[in-house]
Order: C-alpha cells, then sequence, then structure tokens
C-alpha cells in the first residue's frame, strides 16, 4: 500500500494551512507518518487520493452513523441545495429537526441549532451559569467537550494525543472557575461542593470516547444526578458523540438518566456542520430572545445541514441498528482478545453500543490515569498495520473506534485479518 500521493498533498498542504490539517486529530503526530488525504467514501469504505481504500471506523470521528453518502441523505440534501444555502431568517426544517431531536431526550422542551459541539457545549456552560446564577463547573480529567477556553484543562481527545495538560492562550481567568474530578469517582466530586458554594453544574461524556472509550461504572451518572439535585447544581451531559449513537436517545435513553442541560452534535447533523444545546422550557426560557443569555450565530440552523440531520435521524429510527451495533461490537471484541492473546500481547477492550477500543496495557481502564497507563508505541505499530490492512482507524490510542449501519460481513472479516496481523506486529516489536 503507497501514500505517495498522500504524501505530497501534505508537504503542499504544509505551506498554507498548519500541519497541513484543519484539526489536530488528524495529523499522524503519535502514530508517526504524513495524514491521509481523502478523495471519496461511500457505504463503509473510505477512499484516499493514492486510490487505497479502508473499512472506516473513523467516520469523520462519529458523526456518519449511516456509513457514507447514505442514499436518503442524498437525496435530501440535494434538494434542499435547489432552495438555496443560507438564508438568516427560519425555515420549517429547523422545526421539524427541533422536534425530532426534543422527542429523543425527554429532558429537553426545547432545542437551540449551532453549528459544532464546541458551540453547543460552550452555550450549555453559559446557560448553566445564567439559569442558577453561580459560576464554578466540574468536569472530569479526560473528557474533552471542545476547544472553548474554560474547558480546555485535563481534556481528553487531540490533547490527550499530544500530552498536552492544557492549551496555550488560555488566560487563567478562563479555568479559574473549571474544578477537575475524577471519571467515574463521586468522592471526587463531593470534595469539591464541600469546599465551594457557587457550583453551576457538573459537565461530563456520559460514556468517555476522549480518552478512548470509558464505561460509566455501576449507577455513576443516577448517582451523580441524585447527588446534584441536593446541592441546587445541574447535570449536563455533553451527548455530542453518544447522541443518537448509543442509542436514539443517547446515552441517556441507555442509562437512564436524564440530563438538566443536553448538548449534541456529530450525528445530529449527519455530516454536516450541526451543534445543539437544550432543556426544559424553565431553563431555556434563559436563552435570548426569550432571556437575557446571549448566543447567536449567523449560519445557525443551516437549511442544508437541517436537511442533512433530519434524513439521517429518520432513516437511523427506522433501521434502529444499536442491537446490531452491540453484536458487531462484541464479535471485534473477542476478536481483539483472541488475536492478542494468540500473539502474546496484553490488552484491555472497553466498548459501549457502537463504539469500541483496545487500549495496550492490562490494567482495567475506569478513568484517564489508567488509560495512560496504555502503550502508544504499540498502539502506533498496531495503527499502522490496520492501515496497511485496509481498515482506517483514529490514528491516536485516545479516541474510539465508531460503527457504521453500513459495515457488512465483509467489512468484518477484513477488520478480524487486520486486528490478527496487527496484534502480529506488536508482538514482533
Ligand atoms: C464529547 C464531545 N464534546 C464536544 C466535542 C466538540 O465537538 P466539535 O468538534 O464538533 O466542536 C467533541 C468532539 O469530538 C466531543 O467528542
Amino acid at each position: 500500500m503507497e501514500f505517495k500521493k498522500s504524501q505530497k498533498l501534505y508537504k503542499k498542504g504544509l505551506k498554507h494551512l498548519v500541519g497541513a490539517v484543519n484539526s489536530p486529530v488528524r495529523a499522524f503526530s503519535s502514530v508517526g507518518g504524513n495524514p491521509l488525504f481523502i478523495k471519496k467514501a461511500k457505504g463503509s469504505i473510505i477512499t484516499d487520493v493514492d486510490g487505497n481504500t479502508f473499512v472506516d471506523l473513523v467516520l469523520s470521528y462519529g458523526p456518519m452513523i449511516l456509513g457514507h453518502r447514505h442514499k436518503k441523505v442524498q437525496k435530501a440534501i440535494d434538494k434542499a441545495l435547489k432552495n438555496g444555502y443560507t438564508f438568516g431568517a427560519s425555515t420549517e426544517n429547523e422545526i421539524k429537526l427541533a422536534k425530532i431531536v426534543c422527542d429523543a431526550f425527554p429532558g429537553m422542551d426545547k432545542v437551540r441549532f449551532v453549528n459544532s459541539g464546541t458551540e453547543a457545549v460552550l452555550s450549555g456552560i453559559r446557560l448553566a451559569r445564567a439559569f442558577t446564577g453561580k459560576d464554578k463547573i466540574i468536569k472530569f480529567a479526560g473528557c474533552y467537550h471542545g476547544h472553548q477556553d474554560a474547558l480546555l484543562v485535563a481534556a481528553g481527545s487531540g490533547l490527550a494525543t499530544l500530552s498536552l495538560p492544557g492549551s496555550k492562550g488560555v488566560p487563567e481567568g478562563a479555568v479559574r472557575n473549571t474544578l477537575i474530578a475524577k471519571y467515574n469517582d463521586l468522592e471526587s466530586v463531593k470534595a469539591h461542593f464541600e469546599e465551594h458554594d457557587d457550583i453551576a453544574g457538573v459537565i461530563l461524556e456520559p460514556i468517555a470516547g476522549n480518552m478512548g472509550v470509558v464505561i460509566p461504572q455501576n449507577d455513576f451518572l443516577k448517582e451523580l444526578k441524585a447527588y446534584l439535585e441536593t446541592k441546587g447544581a445541574l447535570l449536563i451531559v455533553d451527548e455530542v458523540m453518544t447522541g443518537f449513537r448509543s442509542k436514539f436517545g443517547g446515552a441517556q435513553e441507555l442509562l437512564g438518566v436524564e440530563a438538566d442541560i443536553t448538548c449534541l452534535g456529530k450525528v445530529v447533523g449527519g455530516g454536516f456542520p450541526v451543534g445543539a444545546y437544550g432543556a426544559c422550557n424553565e431553563i431555556m426560557q434563559e436563552v435570548a430572545p426569550l432571556g437575557g443569555m446571549y448566543q447567536a450565530g449567523t449560519l445557525s440552523g443551516n437549511p442544508i445541514a437541517m436537511a442533512g440531520g433530519i434524513a439521517t435521524l429518520t432513516e437511523l429510527k427506522k433501521q434502529n441498528p444499536y442491537e446490531k451495533f452491540n453484536e458487531i461490537a462484541q464479535i471485534i471484541e473477542v476478536f481483539l482478545l483472541e488475536k492478542a492473546k494468540k500473539h502474546g500481547v496484553e490488552i484491555t477492550v472497553n466498548r459501549f453500543g457502537s463504539m469500541i477500543n483496545p487500549f495496550f496495557t492490562n490494567v482495567t481502564v475506569t478513568n484517564f490515569d489508567e488509560a495512560q497507563t496504555s502503550d502508544t508505541k504499540k498502539f502506533a505499530t498496531f495503527f499502522w498495520e490496520m492501515m496497511h490492512n485496509g481498515v482506517f482507524l483514529p490514528p491516536s490510542q485516545f479516541e474510539a473506534w465508531f460503527l457504521s449501519s453500513a459495515l457488512t460481513e465483509k467489512d468484518i472479516q477484513k477488520i478480524a485479518k487486520a486486528i490478527d496481523k496487527g496484534m502480529e506486529a506488536v508482538a514482533k516489536m
């Protein structure tokens, strides 16, 4: 497998793009080599500019849950494009998508569409502060909530990949009101409440995907919610990754917990730049034009993006692929464990619904510290062997692999074969 054209474009891209990428997670910093340049994708398969084809387990970091260019989504977008691209005024499709979202998340009476997961979360945080009149927010180490200043501390995703504790350029004042707790550890949350009486809420990934997949243990979320109620603080659930992915009603439906404020992104736009945040009427009453919390956007509720979201969610609801996702994830888990054992490689596998990944460690991974015991060099070797055997993975130990409903039996066999080769290569290191 050759990557000559990707390498050529990478060199060309370096002149006017930072690292030749528009998001650091796309750089191959922790696995070595150059980022891949993509030509096209269809269904479960993605094709690079060199003509190499891969089973896609990146899926644009989650949104492409139906696979690429599903015919119903494509049709809806083609139709919307004919009417214009953006108007700076409302369209009926915004109301339609809002209903689909609010029906899926019982805690949401109203929703506001924005343009990314980052925007959804920063607005959700502002809303929590506006509603409670308090300033402090607790986040968990290893959870990533987008690149807003206040939450760029102890974050997962690209920061974990690049081993950065936070970001340069974030003023001390911006993170003064951010408190860090340990995932799956309610006591670490309680300790903050004992020290501070101005905590507006706690934000978390209900199933973490940005330190690799980390699952809430036992009744962590339910207990957290019950505790926050006693403190008059809000539970802000960042379902940017898990919304419509873990279940149609997100991780909240799966785990039986209702957020005070829910943040969405990725799948909700079906591959277009859409984020959303929502809550019950009482809380959403704070948002302008109804209330005094200002938040706006030139392209928010963009008509093409709304059409993509409606078509994706309508098809997803019809397919209801969640049981199938579980089955496929279980098959992949078994492959990983069996092949690792066969080649004498120590791994831990975490999976939840359509999110899965191995950690190259013998430690059970329930939080960021444990995730960081992984041998990232082993992951890099494994990653390249998977690529050479036709499986596109996120180029980082600390990202989830995603499943789409477009995966075929043939794809799964290809993944199995690649895993065998990948583990063999790790064993030879
Ligand atoms: C849980 C979570 N929240 C927020 C974000 C930020 O979303 P975006 O990249 O669309 O700004 C991400 C992105 O990966 C995410 O996984």
